[in-house]
């Protein structure tokens, strides 16, 4: 039975801070935000905005477009590395602000948790409701999977660079009109890691950011080379002498804490892909340095990261094969659709990913490729850490759904906030009654319960 994604939807929120004036407030560089990371504007939530109203706002536009009744919805997952509770779900909260417009019980028949793993936890629900379709178990229902985050840094540290906020949530059933995932290839990678992490409590998190980008490209590559045999032993590909998987591949969609990480990612696996090929010899010759290899090959991520001499050389190389033919021009085909959304809205920690397959469809599509039966392959990553790579194949009705994308119009109410509003926001200083914006026909929080017997409780209206 087929399974995947039908239709896709984004709620973002509509404040937002320039990297240029964010550059010039820290003493940095701006080139380094736009050119370096990728990174042009950030999303910012409001004060009366949490994770659970960007993804209630997301579900609601996606059921009225769809218009889908809750009768219609099986399951509503959400996945969020933002959570504001260790006990109470974030779907509850959400089921609760669709049902103040859908009316009170309607969705007391869907099931559904929270899921965590930093970054990857969306594509861990995706998988487990695609099974669940593909089990029988739907019964003609839908399944909505959210992922929603705020990506939010401590002022004055490198991660400050990289922040953003948003939903996006994917509707799936049996006859998918936008992506079938391939069966029986998903793979997964998982190892005890602190790179990113957010204890109990704490607001923001801590993070080794060097060492972060590695282990991601390092989990990532682990998990392709499982999908790689599971590729080829279930019949899903077969390589001719001189091929790659990545070659059966027409699209590469990659985490995306900053633009440019797809960049890196998409090189290092490639140049790992390549290595074996004989394809290889000919952009060694055109790149004319032999690739560096670190002093201790079976070292840790510390050591290679400490091996300055290596990293160096490494960088260079790195740089030099970026510029070959071969590789821009995959990077042309392959990735650089996907990378667009993420620099005008930033970080979305789990749901960058799908914020990037998204811009992936809309920007092919205005190329005016034909995206009918192409496949795409994703590369997802959670710090602590988790890998997952796995793909599907566009439907023949995508166009029905791509053909009305426009990023453009869905960002453009936006209002930039200057450095002053947005460190006011980023410091907490506003209760939720004194928003920067007065926005119209959406959840918003109003208030946080701060009694010793309710502590937590949060309430939400519809605003008409
Ligand atoms: N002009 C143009 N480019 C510049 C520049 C300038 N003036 N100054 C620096 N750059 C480039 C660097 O060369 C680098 O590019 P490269 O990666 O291609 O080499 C890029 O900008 C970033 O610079 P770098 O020095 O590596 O940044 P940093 O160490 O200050 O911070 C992160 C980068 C990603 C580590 C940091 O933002 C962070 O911790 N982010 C959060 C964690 C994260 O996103 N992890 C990713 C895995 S999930």
């Amino acid at each position: 039975m087929a399974a995947g994604i039908d239709d896709i939807a984004i709620y973002i929120p509509r404040l937002y801070i320039d990297a240029a004036d964010f550059a010039k407030a820290r003493g940095l560089d701006p080139e380094k935000l736009q050119k370096g990371l990728g990174v042009s504007q950030m999303a910012i939530v409001d004060t009366n905005q949490d994770p659970a109203c960007l993804a209630a706002n997301a579900c609601l536009q996606i059921m009225q477009k769809n218009k889908l009744s809750p009768e219609d919805i099986g399951r509503l997952y959400i996945s969020t590395e933002s959570s504001f509770d260790e006990s109470k779900a974030m779907n509850s909260y959400v089921i609760g602000m669709l049902e103040q417009v859908y009316g009170q019980g309607a969705f007391e028949h869907c099931g559904g948790v929270e899921t965590k793993f930093a970054c990857v936890s969306g594509s861990y629900a995706l998988y487990d409701n695609t099974n669940w379709i593909r089990a029988g178990e739907a019964e003609g229902k839908h399944a909505l999977v959210v992922v929603s985050d705020i990506a939010k840094y401590d002022m004055g540290t490198s991660g400050e660079m990289t922040q953003g906020a948003g939903a996006v949530v994917m509707l799936l059933n049996d006859e998918p009109r936008l992506l079938a995932f391939d069966p029986k290839v998903t793979a997964t990678s998982i190892k005890d890691e602190y790179d990113f992490y957010r204890p109990f409590g704490k607001e923001t998190p801590i993070v080794h950011g060097q060492y972060s980008n590695l282990l991601y490209m390092i989990q990532v590559r682990k998990a392709l080379e499982i999908y790689k045999k599971r590729a080829l032993s279930s019949g899903l590909m077969k390589l001719e002498p001189g091929e790659t998987i990545l070659d059966h591949m027409d699209y590469l969609n990659m985490h995306l804490p900053y633009s440019n990480m797809g960049k890196k990612a998409l090189a290092y696996l490639v140049r790992h892909e390549w290595r074996q090929l004989p394809r290889w010899k000919k952009i060694i010759q055109e790149i004319g340095m032999s690739e560096p290899v670190p002093k201790d090959p079976r070292g840790t991520i510390e050591s290679v990261l400490g091996d300055e001499e290596f990293m160096a050389k490494d960088h260079e190389f790195t740089k030099l094969f970026t510029k070959t033919r071969e590789y821009q021009e995959l990077y042309e085909a392959k990735l650089a659709s996907s990378l667009i959304a993420s620099k005008m809205i930033g970080n979305l920690y789990t749901a960058s990913l799908y914020l990037g397959f998204r811009s992936c469809l809309e920007f092919e599509y205005q190329k005016g490729v034909d995206l009918n039966g192409k496949r795409v392959g994703f590369g997802s990553y959670g710090s602590g850490s988790s890998a997952m790579v796995f793909s599907g194949l566009i439907q023949p009705q995508y166009e029905e759904i791509v053909k009305n994308m426009n990023l453009e119009a869905e960002l453009a109410p936006r209002r930039k906030l200057t450095l002053q509003e947005y460190e006011i926001l980023h410091e907490n200083k506003l209760s939720p009654e004194e928003p920067m914006l007065h926005t119209k026909r959406e959840f918003i929080l109003v208030d946080v319960n701060t009694t010793t017997e309710s502590r937590g409780e949060r309430r939400y209206i519809f605003n008409e």
